[in-house]
């Protein structure tokens, strides 16, 4: 197979773990003989500061021709302080709006040699295993531009949803539900919002064509609750895009690190983008601490979804989970007697393993 796949390092430490992904790559398309060819390209504060823009017009046009794109992270103090426009984040969700990524899927799955670092205690955590589908496009993100009133001491931002931009959305949720243990929970604020009431209205649509999958709704803020005091009565979990951020955040750290939770970014029908759950960690950037496991699951996503390639990808977790159960771990992971590697160190052990 030939597939050419766009890099975007980011910031802070995004060019680490990509570099960590494509060696990855590099030894699954050699021993199942696939070309994969890379094209590297700028987002976030790096193209800010190249280019003036955190999303340079020829990053768009080599996304949308890429068979996949893998990214990094954006953001970082240097930037932090630049006029809305010209801040990293912005380059991500212009990415996300620009490929129509409105399904965003963050598994969170324990590695059992790692439970004992969660903040919780392991007969809690014990057999949690969940997906979050993430609506990436609408919502708060991108209503109609955010304004400052009455000399700056008013604000307003919006919040749309269009019933198709909810009903791809749910369809990508219960189509989720029917590959795994066929429980949807549906997370709202439908006591408040007219926006959570369509919701709800359109997950209670939709069951009809979904028989094999149960449902339940769950106002957000009981989810935040549930999450850590039950997490394991979870399968699928569905919400919109901002509850859908703050609860992945909250979930991503109930196994142990954030570093090694990956996600994907899908659309209808173009192009994914695959990218780790974690940030730019600007404070170990460049040290050669990171944990690459994040960005290397990533790119296994990216060829069980984008390339239907599921023995590669199994190969990529596979090896993972050896690495971790022979007790090796990045700093990120304070485990009592494993030993400590860097990140290039992690990523050859991977490599070693494929
Ligand atoms: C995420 C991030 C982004 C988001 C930021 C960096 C804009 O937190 O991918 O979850 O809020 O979507
Ligand atoms: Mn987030």
């Amino acid at each position: 197979m030939n597939k050419k796949i766009v890099l975007l390092p980011g910031d802070g430490i995004g060019a680490e773990v990509i570099h960590s992904a494509k060696d990855v790559l590099e030894a699954i398309s050699q021993k199942f003989n696939h070309t994969f060819t890379f094209e590297t390209h700028d987002i976030g504060g790096v193209a800010v500061d190249n280019h003036g823009t955190p999303l340079p017009d020829q990053t768009i046009q080599a996304c949308k021709l890429a068979d996949a794109v893998l990214l990094g992270a954006v953001g970082g103090p240097k930037w932090d302080n630049n006029p809305s426009h010209l801040r990293p984040e912005r380059g991500l969700l212009g990415i996300r709006k620009a490929l129509d990524l409105y399904a965003n899927l963050r598994p969170v799955k324990g590695f059992p040699k790692l439970l004992h670092a969660s903040p919780l205690k392991e007969e809690i955590i014990n057999g949690s295993d969940l997906l979050i589908v993430r609506e990436l496009t609408g919502g708060l993100y991108f209503g109609t531009p955010s304004e400052r009133r009455d000399n700056g001491n008013a604000v307003v931002d919006t919040l749309t949803y269009t019933r198709k931009e909810i009903e791809r959305i749910v369809e990508k949720a219960f189509q989720s539900a029917e590959l795994r243990s066929k429980k949807l929970t549906s997370v709202d604020k439908a006591n408040v919002l007219e926006s959570s009431k369509l919701w709800r209205e359109i997950v209670e649509e939709k069951k009809a064509d979904y028989p094999n999958v149960s449902v339940d709704h769950v106002l957000v803020d009981a989810a935040a609750m549930k999450l850590i005091t039950n997490p394991s009565q979870f399968d699928v979990i569905v919400t919109e895009n901002m509850f859908g951020d703050i609860l992945s955040d909250e979930a991503s750290v109930l196994t142990g690190s954030l570093g090694m939770l990956p996600s994907a970014s899908l659309a209808e029908n173009g192009v994914g983008l695959y990218e780790p759950a974690h940030g730019s960690a600007p404070d170990i950037a460049g040290k050669g601490i990171a944990n690459p496991i994040a960005m290397i699951l990533s790119s296994a996503l990216m060829l069980r979804y984008s390339f239907d390639l599921d023995e590669e990808a199994r190969a990529i977790e596979t090896a993972v989970e050896s690495i971790i159960n022979d007790n090796y771990h990045t700093a990120d992971l304070k485990t009592s007697g494993g030993k400590l590697v860097s990140t290039t160190e992690m990523t050859q052990l991977v490599v070693n393993a494929i």
